[in-house]
Order: C-alpha cells, then sequence, then structure tokens
C-alpha cells in the first residue's frame, strides 16, 4: 500500500459525506416548497367552507384534460415519497458514518452543539415522519375519522380541531417541525454552499423566521377552529 492510500480513502469518504448531504438538502428544500404551499392552502379555511372545498377540488381536477382525475397529487405524492425515502436513507448513512468516525475518541476537540443539533434533528425527524403517517391517516385515507365522519374536507377539518387533543398533538408536532426546519434552512445553505461568514447571522435569522412563519401558519386554522372562529 502506498502512503497516499489513507489520502485517497480519505478524500473519497469526505466526498460521499458531501454528496449525502446535497441530497439531504435538495429534498429538504423540495419539503420546504410544499409544506409552504400546504400552509397557504390549509389557510382557505378562512374563506369559508365552499372556497376550502372548492380549492381540494381544484387539487384534483388539476392539469385536466391531460391529467386523469387526482393525477397531480398523484404525481405530487410519488415526488414526496421519493424525496422522504432518499431523505431518510442519506440521513441514516451519514448517521452511520458520523458514528463509524467516532468509534475513535475524540483527543482535543468534541464539538457538543453538533451532537446536540444532530440527536435533535434525528428525534425531530422521526417525529414528523410519525406526524405525517398519522396524518395522512387522518385526512388522506380518512381511515382514522376525529369528531364525526364527513365527505366535505372543510367538515373534516372542522371536526377534527374541535377536539382538543388533536390541536395539541398538531401543536407538538409543528413545534417538531419548526425546530427541524430551522436548523434544515441553516445546514442547507451551508451544504449548498451559498453561505459565508459575514452572512451568517443572516441566515440564521432567516431560517429562524421562515420556520416560525410555517408554525404560526400551520397552527392557525387549528386554533380558530378550536376556539370558535371557524365553525
Ligand atoms: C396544522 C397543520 C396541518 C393541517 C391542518 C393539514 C391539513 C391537511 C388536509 C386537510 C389534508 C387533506 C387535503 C385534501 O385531501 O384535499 C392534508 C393532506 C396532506 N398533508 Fe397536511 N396539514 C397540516 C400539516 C402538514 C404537514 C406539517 C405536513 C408535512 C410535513 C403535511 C403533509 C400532508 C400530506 C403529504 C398530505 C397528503 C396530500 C395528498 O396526497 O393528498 N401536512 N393536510
Amino acid at each position: 500500500m502506498t502512503a497516499t492510500a489513507p489520502l485517497v480513502r480519505r478524500r473519497a469518504a469526505r466526498r460521499t459525506s458531501v454528496a449525502l448531504k446535497v441530497v439531504m438538502a435538495t429534498t429538504g428544500v423540495l419539503f420546504l416548497l410544499f409544506v409552504l404551499a400546504h400552509m397557504y392552502g390549509n389557510l382557505k379555511v378562512f374563506s369559508g367552507q365552499e372556497a376550502f372545498d372548492g380549492y381540494a377540488h381544484h387539487l384534483r381536477v388539476l392539469g385536466d384534460p391531460v391529467l386523469p382525475y387526482s393525477g397531480f397529487l398523484w404525481i405530487l405524492r410519488i415526488v414526496l415519497i421519493v424525496a422522504v425515502v432518499s431523505h431518510v436513507w442519506a440521513a441514516a448513512r451519514l448517521w452511520r458514518r458520523a458514528n463509524h468516525a467516532r468509534s475513535t475518541p475524540y483527543t482535543t476537540f468534541r464539538p457538543v452543539q453538533a451532537t446536540w443539533s444532530s440527536r435533535t434533528m434525528r428525534w425531530g425527524g422521526l417525529t414528523i415522519l410519525l406526524f405525517v403517517i398519522f396524518h395522512l391517516l387522518q385526512f388522506t385515507t380518512v381511515t382514522i375519522e376525529v369528531g364525526g365522519s364527513f365527505d366535505s374536507p372543510y367538515e373534516r377539518l372542522v371536526a377534527a380541531f374541535s377536539v382538543w387533543y388533536i390541536v395539541v398533538v398538531y401543536a407538538l408536532a409543528m413545534l417538531a417541525l419548526g425546530m427541524h426546519l430551522r436548523h434544515g434552512i441553516w445546514s442547507s445553505v451551508q451544504t449548498l454552499g451559498w453561505s459565508t461568514r459575514q452572512h451568517e447571522p443572516a441566515i440564521k435569522r432567516t431560517a429562524l423566521a421562515i420556520a416560525a412563519i410555517i408554525v404560526v401558519g400551520f397552527l392557525l386554522p387549528p386554533f380558530a377552529i378550536l376556539f370558535g372562529m371557524v365553525s
């Protein structure tokens, strides 16, 4: 073996890590766009039943006659499923690599902050994944019906968020989402090479602002319903 072999191996390992982080960042940006659009769509509940149900119907006939009924939704679903699988796969690989690297103990440097945030990202990510499964069973497959059985998406939403513990579940999930997004946005900007030391504080503030807008935007309908402002 030549003396340069470990160096070559280290370089290849670094390239793989960067590639995995790029997968995480690009799929993360896709999720961000999706949650922003979804949050905006949910706010239609404030325009009344006709507007909200009309919007749900519109999503299903989008692209007609080129696409079949629900064709657009199915394309979106497939893109999201591929993105979730890639995001989780890349996270698991990065995780394994980090643990493997850490079997050699630190001597002078212990990145406490990085360890804490990566642990938060891991548990936060798992919480969001479990939430999405529950959420799909509730509003997409309608397997879990809370507050009654309704054909109208608006009535389903109002019935569900009239139940206080469902609002609590969603509030906790949105908090997890907010924390995950705040760190995720910041990491993506770094990974994609758009960050400089000079812009770091501004990027962190922007990430916090975007995460806060998403949490508040998502939680407005459930709380408005719970407090009888939407019925
Ligand atoms: C308070 C927060 C939320 C509310 C009130 C809400 C509400 C809804 C409703 C009513 C639907 C059914 C739409 C329809 O069938 O027309 C839906 C679908 C969906 N939601 Fe949410 N949502 C929330 C948060 C989220 C979050 C945070 C995510 C992802 C991280 C998410 C992901 C999805 C997905 C993937 C679908 C399925 C779209 C489809 O395939 O039909 N939702 N949501």
